[in-house]
């Protein structure tokens, strides 16, 4: 399979894309977002919340959130902080009707000094970038993002709970707003923010999950928009996820082409641990345009490569596939297999259904996950939660 990333520019060549999504942005033509030109509209008492226990995720909504205008013809208007409430939209407005929208996950923590951090913004800013320049739809600086999310952030720091494992959970979203039928780029679009207070994704710990791979539904295709956060990637995968749910399994495991490549776990990025050679294999697909460019993923090969030891561990981005997968269950050599992403962080995998046949993938029996799945987990936590100093967290 030629890598994507080869292959998109010449792509979106072909369908006069390229040069669209960049005549569109911001970046070219009209204001900038700018984050000092930010408004501020408080509510005048806050909601009540639910106890923190009783937080289930993406519920909750904080008392405030932020839009940014953009038009074709002036950019970028003053952002606008304002309470939390329904938006108005022409019902020919083109997200609803072309599905011009992205989105991103992104979240805050209270450490235990009572300060707010962000993990890696940069990387989540950036994202939103690459998904809306490919549906044509306006870019931004991401400093200015950054500002902004901080801003935002620094007024709803007080629902942030103050316990490990919970958080504000941030969905910056860009929308197509112009109100008209013909399918052409965005002339208008909102960059909205919305924050979500959250606890961890599965209460009292891990909770191992069962997959069925799946050799019919396809989520993402070589030339396809599979490494975006595009929502028009997620309403598909619902049904199949529907159909494995009738079959006692909690997500789907996405494969591609006739190889049946391993690509993606339900939302997440998958990863396998196999025995090679004397050593342990830490692998994951590479980022050739199927695969969703995951902060998690990006941050666990980072500090793999950075603290396993080399003699006993390779860190792989490489095609395998199910069958490779089936082939070395069955020789004893996969280890563990986990799925990364911002809101479970990580999620261990305990059975595949491949194929007809239920693959038994290793847990440490008393944990409910694999050795290096729970190291991973404390790794990103401890930086995300201030416990470890790190670049990646930044204080709002
Ligand atoms: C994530 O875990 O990062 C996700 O993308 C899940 C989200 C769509 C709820």
């Amino acid at each position: 399979m030629q890598s994507l990333s080869k292959r998109l520019p010449a792509l979106l060549r072909a369908q006069g894309l390229q040069k669209r999504s960049l005549s569109t942005t911001s970046a070219l033509f009209g204001a900038k977002l700018d984050a000092s030109k930010v408004t501020v509209s408080t509510i005048e008492s806050r909601k009540d919340y639910p106890s923190p226990e009783k937080l289930a995720f993406g519920k909750t909504f904080s008392d405030h959130m932020l839009l940014a205008e953009w038009t074709e013809k002036d950019g970028w208007k003053a952002p606008q902080i304002v309470p939390y409430g329904p938006l108005s939209l022409d019902p020919s407005a083109s997200v609803f009707h072309y599905a011009f929208e992205c989105f991103e996950g992104m979240k805050a923590f209270k450490t235990e000094d009572g300060s707010v951090r962000l993990f890696r913004p940069d990387m989540n800013g950036k994202r939103l970038n690459k998904s809306s320049a490919r549906l044509a739809l306006p870019t931004f600086d991401v400093e200015e993002f950054t500002k902004l999310i901080q801003k935002f952030v620094s007024l709803e720091k007080e629902v942030i709970p103050h316990r490990k494992g919970y958080s504000l959970y941030l969905r910056p979203t860009m929308i197509g707003t112009n109100a008209e039928l013909g399918v052409k780029h965005p002339s208008k679009a909102l960059l909205y923010v919305i924050a979500s207070p959250v606890g961890p994704y599965y209460a009292g710990g891990f909770k191992a999950v069962r997959l069925q791979a799946s050799t019919e539904a396809v989520r993402a295709w070589p030339g396809g928009v599979g490494d975006k956060k595009l929502g028009g990637n997620y309403a598909p995968t619902i049904l199949p996820q529907i159909e494995a749910a009738k079959q006692g399994y909690d997500q789907v495991l996405w494969l591609f082409g006739p190889e049946n490549y391993v690509t993606e776990a339900g939302t997440m990025n998958a990863f396998f641990v196999f025995k090679k050679d004397g050593k342990k294999e830490l692998v994951t697909a590479p980022l050739d345009g199927t695969i969703l460019e995951g902060v998690t993923r990006d941050s666990i090969l980072a500090l793999a490569r950075e603290r396993l030891n080399p003699d006993e561990w390779i860190v792989s981005e490489r095609l395998y596939t199910m069958d490779e997968v089936a082939e070395r269950a069955a020789k004893g050599e996969v280890v563990e297999a986990f799925g990364a992403g911002t809101a479970a962080i990580v999620s261990p995998i305990k059975e595949i259904g491949y194929k007809g046949k239920d693959i038994a993938i290793p847990l440490q029996a008393d944990k409910g996950a694999g050795e290096l799945t729970e190291t991973v987990a404390k790794w990103i936590s401890d930086i995300q939660y201030g416990v470890e100093k790190h670049p990646w967290s930044v204080e709002v």
